[in-house]
């Protein structure tokens, strides 16, 4: 899919006050770092369009980007960042959960994992409770220009063999890079495939 237009449209803390939910939306989340606003950039080649940063804990709301003037792309704050007290951490989850849960254009999810780690219980079970919600989502391997092709490869078995002993069908994954742009066009893909079925 060509990327004609995206704009950044607003931010905010609850899925109530989001843009009214009639175009077609695709969040990106994972956990803090794993570099979800670094991929809404490279997907819309627009360095800036989402703000990112070296240090975990960035992206504070929800954010939402209108694209070709059609549908929505949202970046989300990053779940279980560590550094902060857990009164904070447990306001960032009711806010991403909350969004998630009742959001009703949501079409599909993104879930991003650094390519780098072996497959993370708290990303494991984010998935699993996304799946007994019901809503649809891919599984996004990122940085992958970190890695060597073989490594790679292991990794994505990894994770493959680890979410195969809960899911009968394993989730479509992606390898990306937002520095070399790598999986930019697939991502795209799926995305203009939902818009149209
Ligand atoms: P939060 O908003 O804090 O939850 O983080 P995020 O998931 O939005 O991550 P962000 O896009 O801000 O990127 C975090 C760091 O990872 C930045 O230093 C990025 O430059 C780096 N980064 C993101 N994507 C890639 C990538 O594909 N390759 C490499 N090498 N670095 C990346
Ligand atoms: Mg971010």
């Amino acid at each position: 899919m060509e990327i004609k237009s995206a704009k950044f449209v607003m931010s905010n803390s609850e899925y109530q006050k989001c843009p009214p939910p009639h175009r077609a939306e695709f969040a990106f989340i994972g956990r803090s770092n794993v570099g979800k606003s670094s991929l809404i950039n490279s997907l819309t080649f627009t360095k800036g369009l989402a703000k990112t940063s070296q240090t975990p804990g960035k992206t504070q709301l929800i954010n939402h980007f209108l694209i070709n003037d059609r549908w929505f792309l949202v970046d989300l704050p990053g779940y279980g960042y560590a550094k902060v007290s857990k009164e904070i951490r447990q306001k960032f989850e009711k806010m991403i959960f909350d969004y998630l849960l009742k959001r009703e254009n949501l079409v599909c999810l993104y879930i991003l994992v650094d390519i780098r780690h072996k497959p993370q219980p708290i990303d494991v079970e984010f998935m699993n409770r996304m799946g007994e919600a019901q809503i649809p989502f891919y599984v996004v391997f990122t940085k992958a220009d970190k890695l060597s092709n073989k490594q790679i490869q292991e990794s994505v078995e990894t994770y493959q063999q680890i979410l195969g002993e809960t899911w009968e069908e394993l989730p479509e994954m992606f390898i990306t890079s937002a520095e070399k742009h790598l999986g930019r066009e697939e991502i795209l893909q799926s995305i203009e495939d939902l818009i149209k079925s």
